[in-house]
């Protein structure tokens, strides 16, 4: 059982093994995750969960080079892929590779991601041929919120999804390894997995892309607020932490906590002066 490493993409689309994918912020949960799945996503969606914004706007490259070395540091076997944040890939060519290369060197990341399709195709061909590796991001982008007007379902039309392949094929052109589908009809999806020589990795794509990603504090069931259709739940963390905390208070209070096991207790002859 190996490192997955970037040329594992190309093995597991020819192989069919599907691509495992979870978002990671920080050092307890990539210990935990590290080798259980094959991808760790610094994702963007770092702003929304882990730093309570209303959208990922606001994240910046600092933010995601934090984040990154944090997970860096608890992951040695699962490959690295860190979101450029909103902004860093948009003004010129220069401070993309200049932002990228941050996330790269001082986060450590194995590639980075960015969202968008054929408006995209130069500033990733500039990243590539600066030997940074890059996965494309397509369908729901959650950067374009202020463009498209809210989170919703894309590419809901055979015109609108030979749009989203032709973006697909672009960033494949461009030198992509990979690419996110978020948020399409599940045949849309397929369509695009069929026609591309990259693995697709879906979150809320169906059923036939080359992999899967979720967030991970929605497959834990931390996150409580929002239940998209697509986040399937593996476990009531959530729930379970609150109650953990309760218990905790409760004992707190009633003295049941701490318990003979948790005390330090000072040598006989030491307590013999203090009761003198
Ligand atoms: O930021 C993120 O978590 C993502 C995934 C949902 C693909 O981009
Ligand atoms: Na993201």
């Amino acid at each position: 059982e190996g490192k997955f490493t970037i040329t594992s993409f190309a093995e597991k689309k020819k192989t069919g093994e599907k691509i495992s994918v979870l978002t990671a912020y920080d050092y307890p949960t990539a210990k935990l995750l590290d080798g259980e799945v094959d991808v760790l996503l610094v994702g963007d969606s770092l702003g929304m969960v882990k730093l309570g914004y209303e959208d990922t706007l606001e994240v910046t490259v600092d933010d995601m080079v934090y984040h990154t070395r944090s997970v860096k540091r608890g992951a040695s076997r699962s490959f690295i892929v860190t979101d450029m944040p909103y902004l860093s890939y948009h003004i010129s060519l220069e401070e993309s590779v200049r932002n990228a290369g941050r996330i790269m060197i001082e986060g450590k990341a194995n590639a980075v991601k960015l969202e968008g399709g054929r408006e995209r195709v130069e500033v990733v061909r500039k990243l590539v041929d600066s030997e940074i590796p890059v996965m494309g991001h397509l369908g729901l982008t959650p950067q374009s919120v202020n463009a498209t007007g809210g989170f919703k379902v894309q590419a809901r039309s055979a015109d609108a999804g030979e749009k989203l392949l032709q973006d697909a094929l672009s960033l494949q052109d461009a030198g992509v390894f990979a690419i996110v589908l978020e948020c399409i009809p599940e045949e849309i999806a397929k369509y695009v997995t069929d026609s591309v020589s990259v693995p697709t990795i879906g979150i809320g794509a169906g059923r036939h892309c080359d992999g899967q990603v979720l967030v991970v504090d929605d497959m834990l069931g931390i996150t409580e607020d929002i239940h998209p259709k697509f986040v399937k739940r593996y476990g009531k963390l959530g729930e379970e932490i609150r109650a953990m905390a309760r218990e905790y208070n409760n004992e707190v209070k009633s003295g049941a906590f701490p318990e003979e096991v948790h005390i330090f207790k000072l040598e006989k002859s030491e307590l013999e002066k203090i009761e003198r």
